[in-house]
């Protein structure tokens, strides 16, 4: 499948105003996710919130829907949280109180490029149960060792936890080859897809996750306070909601509860149908593109970014990996990346900064404070490319002025 460029860039209103290269941080929506959006306020306003809600109910299903035929599952097994970080610790915190109950001795296994809430709340479990958090080594190229994971599950790993693509910079870790160890070794696998969930096919059967997590606005281009919650089927029937609520469970004629067993359990009774819808809208616009053929333009423009910067006096690349995304990392010598990102955003280019408090056991095992991060996405342009990187290499002649 092709990408018609004029048709998704006239579908998308800010392409009229900004060179965006902030997808990582937060993407674009297109028309047709604000229009899902608005009409749904509207009509709540209008018609009555609970009255707006009932009406779309259909719409609301088809969230679920097209998130599960996005990740190769079953809607049952899909979940929809409020961000990534509050998708990953419900995954996280539940599966801890269930099936997943550490003791001490257990181990549980990541990588340097881990997000830095998902590691804070390992290390907090873990100190809590007397269990402990072990890093995958990495390789010359920052990847993850498959033969270092091979060797480090054993009976006392309880869980692995990997984040797919590093926020701070273009890798792309080895989720299928992890998840194939985990499989036959039979350790739960729980992957922070919140960079490559809207960039890149993610298959939860090809990967061999057992839990999977991603925000809605990054790649996948939803409105801000949308996550999404992959639990395997077989993960959920022996799970144990920590926060209960309406959607939980069922209270039996006999006193006892009934806990529901769909992944809807994990969810907030209440929510923002508006966003739901919104987000629906823009996984049925991911669709309609073409997963493989939206990775196939961002890794093109991704390649272009990447010579470009190469070309420039100054500019340091940052980017790791044996396999790269949209994210492209750099640093410029003896300049804050605060000064050029904001020397671009008075030019209406995006683009953002990637700090150790985010990414910590990897910059600080790189020796990083911070990088500047443009992450492309499929409306972006060879030509605003271009631009950034003339605005770059003018801001990069300033160093030391
Ligand atoms: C890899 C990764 N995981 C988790 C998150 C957190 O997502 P959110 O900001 O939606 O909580 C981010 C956000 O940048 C991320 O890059």
């Amino acid at each position: 499948m092709t990408i018609d460029i004029g048709q998704l860039r006239a579908d998308t209103p800010g392409c009229e105003l900004v060179r965006h290269f902030n997808n990582a941080g937060g993407s674009l929506p297109p028309r047709q996710v604000l229009d899902a959006v608005i009409s749904h306020l509207q009509r709540e306003a209008l018609q009555g919130p609970v009255e707006a809600g009932n009406a779309a109910a259909a719409a609301l299903d088809d969230t679920y829907v097209a998130a599960a035929e996005m990740l190769n599952c079953r809607p049952e097994e899909i979940a929809i949280a409020e961000s990534g970080s509050r998708a990953w610790s419900v995954a996280f915190s539940h599966f801890a109180v269930g099936n997943g109950r550490l003791r001490a001795g257990d181990r549980i296994l990541t990588s340097a490029s881990e997000w830095a809430g998902n590691y804070i709340a390992l290390l907090d479990t873990a100190r809590a149960t007397g269990a402990t958090v072990d890093l995958i080594p990495t390789g010359p190229d920052g990847t993850p060792s498959i033969d270092a994971l091979r060797e480090m599950v054993g009976e006392r790993v309880r869980l692995i936890a990997l984040t797919h693509v590093a926020a701070n910079g273009g890798m792309v870790n080895p989720a299928a080859e992890v998840g194939a160890i985990a499989r036959s070794a039979g350790i739960p696998f729980l992957l922070d897809a919140a960079q490559s969930v809207g960039q890149m096919k993610v298959d939860v059967e090809a990967i061999g996750c057992d839990m999977l997590t991603a925000p809605g606005r990054k790649f996948l281009r939803a409105p801000r306070g949308t996550g999404l919650i992959y639990i395997r089927q077989s993960l959920l029937e022996k799970m144990r909601p920590v926060l209960l609520d309406n959607s939980s469970g069922t209270l039996g004629d006999d006193g006892r509860i009934v806990f529901a067993r769909d992944a809807r359990m994990l969810e907030t009774n209440e929510n923002a149908r508006a966003l739901r819808l919104g987000l629906g809208a823009a996984i049925r616009y991911a669709l309609g593109l073409g997963l493989d053929a939206i990775e196939t333009r961002i890794t093109e423009l991704a390649g272009h970014l990447r010579r470009q910067l190469a070309g420039i006096d100054g500019i340091v690349l940052r980017d790791q990996g044996l396999r790269q995304s949209g994210i492209v990392s750099f640093t410029i010598d003896d300049m804050p990346a605060v000064e050029v990102r904001d020397r671009l955003y008075a030019r209406q280019i995006n683009i953002s900064v990637g700090g150790a408090a985010y990414t910590p056991i990897d910059m600080k095992a790189r020796g990083l404070t911070e990088i500047l991060r443009a992450s492309v996405h499929v409306y972006n342009t060879e030509h605003e490319i271009d631009e950034l990187c003339r605005v770059v290499s003018e801001t990069a002649k300033r160093r030391g002025h």
